[in-house]
């Protein structure tokens, strides 16, 4: 039985996607302003919270290895194990199952309710084991202390949840509705980072492109107004977004995309597979064909845009004609980048149930295929893009002596030798291409 003692020390661990690393973030600065130590890598620390995901099968069960892991090796300085809280989406969707499972939990938290963590750590501290999952309509956002995060490229989620309800995800059940956060709150926060160092910016949201807000004026705009307000402050070099759903690419938006110097070049817009069948089994409301309509409009507006996007492959009912469908998808468009996914099904959504269900061996094999186009068109992009001069915002250092990694444009690592700081937006020439990053010359 662990000693009970209020933590001291803390870490954060988070999986799954760049709302959970955000979400991660403001934790940390939550625990940091009750007087508690942030641990470094590798260092054991009093409490452990684990920002979990829920998205696939794999990333969920990691959570109890994780936890088991934790409570075995790691000791606090009295040799007790450290208080652990499960946070994220697997506390939101599991919550009751990990309290029984894991004896090694104090607290349970969702993601609409990581903001009372400092009130559930005093009761855990008097031996308590506590859980909040409600998802709250009062603002968590609120409830947090300012920004502290001191980094060249930061995140900023400005919308959250999903009322979309594809058939296959558990995000509309984990994150809730979705809501936008206010225009001002926004424009604050942004405002900190950037006086904080932050060159770039990155706008999250389970549906960014369905944020929806006032201006100062009153006047109601959508995400395409936010960034234009944002690309007016001097000191923030660069935005981006993600991820969007087709059905929320505005005019407005795409329009953007051709007129804010600042935004950069990339959209990350999912399509999940490339036969209407499967859509419409997904749930996606959005046809291959009116995808790909989208994309032509997008390349229209800023012709040198590089496109990702997101594949579930082995979904329910998928045949092989239905699989040919997406490869050849993936032709037409000539992704810069794409992330593939073997279907999962999740508890409690409609398509776990669906008759159907595609063998493990044809998913691996169709994977595989899938993954391997993919590549190909990641290296033909980074293999077009030799020759450009561009700017590279410096991120960290990399292995060798005076070399430098970080972003292009188009969000491609590139790395180099040079003079900089991180930070810094230096002006490159991109010499040689692989497919996951590219090396460059300072011009
Ligand atoms: N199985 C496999 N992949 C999934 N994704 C979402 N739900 C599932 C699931 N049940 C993928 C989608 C989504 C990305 C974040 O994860 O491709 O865009
Ligand atoms: Fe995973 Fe979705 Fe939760 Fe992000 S919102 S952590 S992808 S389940």
């Amino acid at each position: 039985m662990n000693k009970v003692t209020a933590p001291k020390s803390f870490r954060v661990k988070s999986f799954g996607c760049q709302m959970n690393v955000y979400d991660g973030e403001r934790m940390a600065e939550l625990l940091g302003a009750q007087g508690m130590e942030a641990a470094g890598e590798g260092e054991d620390a009093d409490l452990v919270v684990l920002n979990t995901c829920h998205i696939r099968e794999k990333a969920a069960e990691k959570v109890y290895s994780d936890i088991g892991r934790i409570v075995k090796d790691w000791r606090r300085d009295d040799g007790s194990s450290p208080m652990i809280a499960v946070a994220g989406c697997v506390a939101q969707a599991e919550g009751e199952e990990i309290m029984k499972r894991a004896k090694g939990v104090s607290m349970v938290v969702g993601p609409q309710a990581y903001h009372r963590l400092p009130e559930m750590i005093g009761k855990a501290s008097a031996g308590e084991r506590v859980t909040d999952t409600d998802m709250p309509a009062e603002a968590k956002f609120g409830a947090l202390p300012a920004r502290r995060k001191r980094a060249p490229s930061a995140f900023l989620t400005v919308q959250e949840g999903c009322d979309k309800f594809c058939t296959y995800c558990v995000v509309p059940y984990t994150r809730g509705a979705e809501i936008s956060r206010p225009f001002a709150d926004l424009v604050e926060e942004a405002k900190l980072l950037v006086d904080q160092g932050a060159r770039e910016i990155t706008l999250l949201g389970q549906n960014v492109n369905a944020w929806t807000g006032e201006d100062a004026k009153g006047r109601a705009i959508g995400l395409d107004g936010l960034i234009r307000e944002l690309a007016a402050m001097p000191d923030l070099a660069r935005i981006r977004y993600t991820t969007s759903h087709p059905n929320d690419m505005t005019d407005a938006l795409i329009a953007a995309h051709g007129e804010v110097g600042k935004l950069m070049p990339y959209l990350h817009l999912p399509v999940q597979a490339g036969s209407d069948p499967i859509l419409a089994a997904m749930n996606r409301s959005h046809s291959v064909d009116s995808y790909l309509r989208i994309i032509e409009r997008v390349r229209d507006a800023r012709p040198d845009i590089a496109i990702s996007g997101d594949f579930i492959v082995g979904f329910p009912g998928e045949s092989d004609a239905d699989f040919e469908a997406t490869l050849r998808l993936v032709e037409q468009v000539r992704y810069a980048a794409a992330f593939s996914f073997k279907y999962s099904p999740r508890p409690g959504t409609p398509a776990a149930t669906m008759e159907d269900q595609i063998a493990a061996e044809v998913m691996d094999e169709r994977l595989q295929r899938l993954q391997s186009a993919i590549t190909r068109d990641q290296l033909a992009f980074n293999t077009a893009s030799v020759g450009r001069t561009c700017d590279v915002l410096v991120e960290r250092t990399g292995r060798r002596d005076g070399q430098w990694l970080g972003k292009t444009p188009w969000l491609q690592s590139a790395h180099f030798t040079g003079e900089c700081k991180v930070g810094d937006l230096v002006t490159v020439q991109l010499v040689e291409a692989g497919p996951n990053s590219l090396s460059a010359v300072t011009v």
